[in-house]
């Protein structure tokens, strides 16, 4: 690989780049992911959504979060609880009411993306999320990330660098995962479900596998139609702009 050519490192169980391998049970679980560059990894984090059945070690799924349990929090009180499904009767639970309330929400921007002819990365992730529910049930662990409320109210914000780090340290491992809340329309019901008591309800779920597809980098405007110094510029906003 060139030295300016972006480097794309795989994860001890990626050796040849494309479909994860079986899951080696003698698998190092402390070095994996390490050797990753940080601003790498985050740039080649992407939503996975198509994942394998098989089984992800308990172990694997503590090590991520233990990269959540890293992520900055109001006054450091670190609000999280984390509740990994891999019972497959509760995965099923979940699964059964996640895809009709996806399916409603998400069949119309299909079907109107494929008569306008939307762009193809938007018409691949929507079926990508599509894909997701409909097999939700598959999923071999879905990670809730949950947390303390504060005055009676849902802190959802404190959890959500938590649940960045979790998904860039699945990235790191190997393991494909993606950022969902559609949960919430049966939250409560959900939260029942998991033991969660009223002032720890969950705010996220993250399904995590290994993946089917590959890592790379997900489609995104530059940073330069982004980016402003000292005052913002509504007439540039969009446009692809060099910073001199
Ligand atoms: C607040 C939030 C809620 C999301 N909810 C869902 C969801 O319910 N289902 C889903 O499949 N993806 C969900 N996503 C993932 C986004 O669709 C995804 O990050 C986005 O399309 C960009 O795709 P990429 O991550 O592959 O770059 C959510 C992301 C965020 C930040």
């Amino acid at each position: 690989m060139g030295g300016s050519a972006p480097r794309y490192p795989r994860s001890p169980l990626k050796a040849n780049g494309d479909e994860m391998s079986e899951f080696p049970a003698e698998a190092d679980l402390e070095a994996l992911g390490e050797e990753i560059p940080l601003l790498e990894g985050i740039r080649t984090t992407r939503s996975i959504r198509r994942l394998k059945p098989d089984p992800v070690p308990r172990a694997l799924i503590r090590k991520v979060c233990e990269a959540g349990t890293f992520a900055p929090s109001g006054g450091n009180r670190q609000p999280w609880v984390f509740v990994a499904v891999d019972d497959r009767d509760k995965r099923r639970w979940v699964a059964e009411r996640y895809l009709p309330v996806f399916r409603d929400y998400i069949q119309p921007s299909i079907e109107r993306g494929e008569r306008e002819h939307f762009p193809q990365p938007l018409m691949r992730n929507m079926r990508s999320a599509l894909h997701l529910a409909e097999h939700l049930d598959e999923v071999p662990v879905l990670l809730f990330i949950a947390g303390f409320t504060r005055r009676g109210e849902r802190q959802s914000q404190a959890l959500f660098p938590c649940t960045q780090n979790i998904l860039l340290a699945c990235r790191a491992v190997g393991l494909g995962a993606s950022f969902t809340m559609l949960h919430l329309s049966f939250g409560k019901e959900c939260d029942r479900m998991l033991g969660l008591p009223d002032n720890i309800p969950s705010a996220a779920m993250i399904p995590i596998g290994w993946p089917l597809g590959k890592y790379g980098r997900p489609p995104r405007a530059s940073v330069d139609s982004k980016l402003f110094f000292n005052e913002f510029d509504a007439s540039t906003l969009g446009a692809e702009r060099p910073i001199e």
